[in-house]
């Protein structure tokens, strides 16, 4: 491995992207070196210096095999504070290396490094790194993708070849500065200017005929594509002209294959599909575009990329597919009900039967007081009327090392008072409370969550990321969660097991999952906007008993705050 200590080596160090591999007779040890360095790119007819990694935009793909040992190495050559959360990945006893800054690590600072240091253990499929801080995961983000043990194959026909596919949001100007203005106003920051793929927004925007993704197919083979949403903002109904796509897997659990027109993926689902090229050989737009049925401005701007057969040249036009409807909370609904669990022999889908802690969590907006804003006011947004505080310290490092007055474990079960959560818009009870607050949950037991949208201010759609953990998604419908009722239409044998989860728009949904891995592990919507808002908090559970039910010890290299 290399160690970098010193900005002065940086320029030196050519080869800036290393993968070696020693091979055990079990697993492998993967390594890798991310350099975070700054680049000017252009898009859209502008350029701007971005945050990379090793100048990639968007960044390497982490390939591993399940049950590898991967170990990068972050050096930060930026002007700015970084960590990478590898989403999705369960960290097992090793919060250490999760990255969500100020919740398991305190940033890597300018000139200094990190190594990442993580076994990928009973998980395979795509999955994906980005920043995970501030909002500098709007360029710095890649792909991951694990492949199954030697010798076990895909429980769906072997592509003859695949493809990642990174769906992203692209401003026109530094990002960092675009969220500084908005909290100045204390108002959304201003939209992104485009919506890409593999970082390329595609010919339908300005200057960005030579900025579009293609990829080229052979008449009669079948294609993997491994799709990702790292979007910012925005949930995405993504089609490809003339093709249907067979989803296999999401969020790296394999699920019962079904064929569709579209899929729909919020930041920071990954959804793996196959596609066969039987069609009549010519070029087919791929294109992407917001699903948003808020009562909110509405972002349409179309993402596209092309798929092109072997021998067709490029002058020809592709169409366009067909999308559904920005508001077309049906096509949402149908689709997400269509998402199950595998469930086979092979991967069972363990969802917990007993419940041992039945929590109840409103998601909701807010404007609280903002003496220094513009308006004299901000937009917030909370759980259970909680908006959350960042800390100065790792939270992790405060829980291992028994630090106090950095958190609280008194974060509510359920919301302070009931009310009807998504009638009529509501205005009054819109001040949350701040609070660095987490709940406590005991090793090993079985929980249930149940996020309930409300209409404080607005209702909206909100995809929530749980780290540490998958969960299983038993039941969601519209309007209030009724906990008499409800239940008893979950599905407990094959429901989807994810990392992130769409609440829907004026909606509920439940999941489950079992407290067994320990640590301390961030929950909040996916979207960066209501993130920054405050709609997180953390779950800390505890250690077990037995010798390996405890958190690890920490790296020595771990970033001090
Ligand atoms: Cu993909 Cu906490 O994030």
């Amino acid at each position: 491995m290399v160690k970098l200590n010193s900005l002065f080596w940086g320029p030196f160090f050519f080869i800036c992207f290393i993968e070696f591999v020693s091979l055990r007779a079990d697993a492998a040890v993967k390594k890798y070196q991310f350099d975070i360095q700054v680049k000017n790119v252009s898009r859209l007819c502008h350029a701007k210096p971005i945050v990379t990694v090793n100048g990639m935009f968007p960044g390497p793909t982490i390939y591993v095999r399940e049950g590898d040992r991967v170990l990068v190495n972050v050096t930060n050559y930026a002007q700015y504070n970084m960590s990478i959360h590898w989403h999705g990945l369960k960290q097992f006893r090793n919060g250490w290396a999760d990255g969500p800054a100020y919740i398991t690590q305190c940033p890597i600072k300018t000139g200094h490094s990190y190594t990442y240091d993580f076994n990928v253990t009973g998980q395979r499929g795509t999955l994906w790194w980005h920043a995970h801080v501030f909002w500098l995961r709007a360029t710095v983000y890649g792909a991951i993708v694990i492949m199954p043990k030697q010798g076990t194959p895909y429980p769906f026909p072997r592509p003859n070849s695949e493809f990642n596919l990174l769906f992203g949001e692209w401003w026109n100007t530094d990002v960092e500065e675009v969220v500084k203005q908005g909290n100045k106003l204390g108002l959304p920051p201003k939209m992104s200017d485009a919506h890409t793929i593999n970082g390329k927004p595609g010919p339908l925007f300005p200057c960005s005929e030579k900025h579009t993704f293609a990829i080229q197919v052979e008449q009669g083979k079948t294609y993997l594509l491994r799709i990702i949403n790292a979007a910012l903002n925005d949930e995405l109904f993504f089609a490809i002209a003339g093709h249907n796509m067979t989803v296999v897997e999401i969020d790296a659990v394999y699920t019962k294959p079904f064929t569709t027109q579209a899929i729909l993926i919020a930041p920071g689902q990954t959804t793996n599909v196959l596609i066969q090229a039987n069609q009549v050989p010519g070029r087919y737009f791929m294109a992407s575009r917001p699903f948003m049925d808020a009562p909110l401005s509405i972002d349409n701007k179309t993402a596209t990329a092309i798929l092109q057969y072997k021998g067709i040249p490029s002058s020809v036009v592709p169409t366009l597919p067909h999308l559904p409807a920005a508001n077309d909370t049906a096509f949402a609904l149908s689709y997400n009900s269509k998402l199950r669990s595998l469930n086979s022999p092979k991967f069972p889908a363990n969802v917990p039967l007993k419940v041992d802690r039945h929590l109840f969590y409103t998601i909701g907006l807010g404007i609280n007081p903002c003496p220094t804003c513009q308006n004299g006011t901000q937009l917030t947004a909370s759980l259970n009327n909680i908006s959350f505080v960042m800390p100065q310290t790792g939270l992790l490092q405060a829980h291992y090392f028994k630090l106090k007055g950095v958190f609280r474990t008194d974060f509510p079960d359920r919301p302070p008072t009931p009310f009807n959560y998504t009638g009529a818009p509501l205005t009054a009870n819109l001040k949350t409370s701040l609070g660095t607050r987490l709940s406590k949950i005991a090793f090993n037991s079985t929980v249930e969550l149940v996020l309930q949208d409300t209409n404080l201010l607005t209702v909206e759609s909100h995809p929530f990321h749980l780290h540490g953990y998958n969960f299983f998604v038993v039941g969601t419908g519209i309007g209030n969660f009724d906990p008499k009722k409800d239940p008893a239409k979950y599905n407990l044998v094959d429901p989807p097991e994810r990392n992130t989860v769409g609440v829907p728009t004026g909606g509920w949904t439940a999941i489950r999952f079992r407290a067994d891995n320990p640590g301390v592990w961030f929950m909040h919507c996916h979207l960066e906007l209501h993130t920054s808002w405050g709609l997180k908090t953390a779950f800390v559970v505890e250690n077990g008993q037995g010798s390996d039910q405890s958190i690890l010890p920490p790296p020595k290299d771990l970033p001090p705050c």
